[in-house]
């Protein structure tokens, strides 16, 4: 697959500095976009010059450089708003990434609305960090959690699914595309399904966003994050979306500077307004000029392509591994995106992890931040590949290579 229509995937490439790296002798092949993406040049050249030529801090002077960081800085707000057709842009908060989104949800909306008598509903597909911060709050908050399990090809159980929600549970925290099994979850009818019974939603698109277009709107959904380093930009940095009435309501999340509308000792302290409720202290400002650039570096390539691009590699992916004596996909569902998990009958995934890399080869072993579905499986973990816009047809040859490779040195 070194061109598909106008896809050239050898162009891409040569956008992709790392990927001329050798490792252990071999050219790289890298199959773990899925835990983080590399970077086009753009994105490393936008934080290059951001911090040679702009960089200061934002929102708190009228100097030159303050003034062109903060415009800097808030256009990047603009551009996500308009990528995932938020509403306005104030309904974007720059965190950290996924993780800390889910947290500062956690830590404002379910603080302030999730009591002893409230059901969460969670489904087994989520990853660690979309479960954690509610599981910890509810030692707080004495809420109980359900889950919402799986069928045997790893997409959702739709009488599980109804059933939690018969339980009128006042939030539902759903991933849209899982980080181990690929599945892709029809979060726009899961919200309509959320909301017809009450429910507020939260929707992980850690995994979503490089893969897919995202319309908030369209979903409406009530929450959606996501992480930069994922989506070709840079680590440290993401984005959680709010809808606006609801973020007006929620209380502030970490206190500090610029989250406030005025602080004293004599009166109440008071808090500005969203986003900037939310975003106390100096932010990862390269980070969020280097987010822009990977933007722009997704609507350049296209979001339908990459997707058609990744979606071929798996099919054939999957075809081949298929071949191999003993494989087992994990995670078959019909909507599927991004990943190929699997295991070869009487060899560990970790021993196969560690073979492939001696062959240049990158794919991530182990439970990927999803006991849960490990647990249920009965199995000790996974070996995944995952695709990502600079991925081959001659990778994915590489890949079965190698896992032909350890089935004949390990079993
Ligand atoms: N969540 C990332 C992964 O799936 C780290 O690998």
């Amino acid at each position: 697959m070194t061109q598909s229509g106008s896809y050239d995937v050898n162009a891409i490439r040569r956008e992709f500095p790392i990927l001329k790296k050798s490792i252990n002798g071999y050219p790289l092949v890298y199959l773990d976009s899925a835990a983080s993406a590399q970077k086009p040049l753009s994105v490393i050249e936008a934080q290059r010059e951001y911090e040679a030529h702009f960089h200061s801090n934002i929102h708190r002077g009228v100097h030159t450089l303050a003034t062109q960081a903060t415009e800097a800085f808030e256009s990047v707000r603009t551009k996500i708003a308009d990528h995932i057709n938020a509403a306005q842009r104030e309904e974007i908060i720059f965190t950290s990434g996924t993780t800390d989104g889910i947290n500062l949800v956690a830590g404002t909306w379910g603080r302030a609305n999730l009591n002893e008598e409230d059901t969460i509903v969670l489904s087994r597909l989520e990853h660690h960090s979309n479960i954690v911060p509610w599981q910890i709050l509810a030692t707080e908050k004495r809420f109980k959690i359900e889950v919402i399990e799986l069928n045997e090809d790893g997409s959702l159980d739709e009488s599980s699914l109804n059933e939690k929600l018969a339980l009128n549970p006042k939030m539902v925290a759903i991933s849209h595309v899982s980080n181990t099994l690929g599945t892709v979850n029809d979060v726009k009818r899961i919200t309509a399904l959320a909301h017809s019974v009450g429910a507020t939603v939260i929707v992980d698109g850690s995994q979503a966003v490089p893969h897919k277009t995202i319309d908030v709107t369209d979903i409406d959904c009530d929450f959606y994050v996501a992480s930069g380093h994922k989506m070709y930009g840079p680590s440290g940095i993401g984005f959680l979306y709010g809808k606006h009435s609801l973020l007006e309501q929620m209380p502030p999340w970490r206190g500090g500077g610029e989250m406030i509308a005025s602080v004293s000792f004599e009166e109440p302290t008071t808090f500005n307004i969203p986003p900037y409720k939310f975003e106390a202290g100096t932010p990862h400002l390269s980070g969020v000029v280097g987010l822009g650039a990977a933007i722009d570096w997704l609507n350049s390539v296209g979001l339908e392509k990459i997707a058609a691009h990744e979606k071929s590699l798996i099919e054939y992916a999957s075809g081949e591994l298929m071949k191999i004596d003993g494989m087992k996909l994990i995670g078959t569902a019909p909507a599927k995106a991004s990943v190929i998990s699997f295991l070869v009958e009487g060899i560990h995934p970790s021993d196969i992890g560690t073979l492939l890399d001696g062959l240049g080869i990158a794919v991530r072993t182990g439970h990927h931040c999803t006991e849960p579905i490990m647990t249920k499986l009965g199995i000790p973990g996974t070996v995944r590949a995952s695709f990502a816009a600079y991925s081959t047809k001659a990778e994915v040859d590489a890949l079965v290579a190698g896992v032909n490779r350890a089935v004949k040195l390990l079993r």
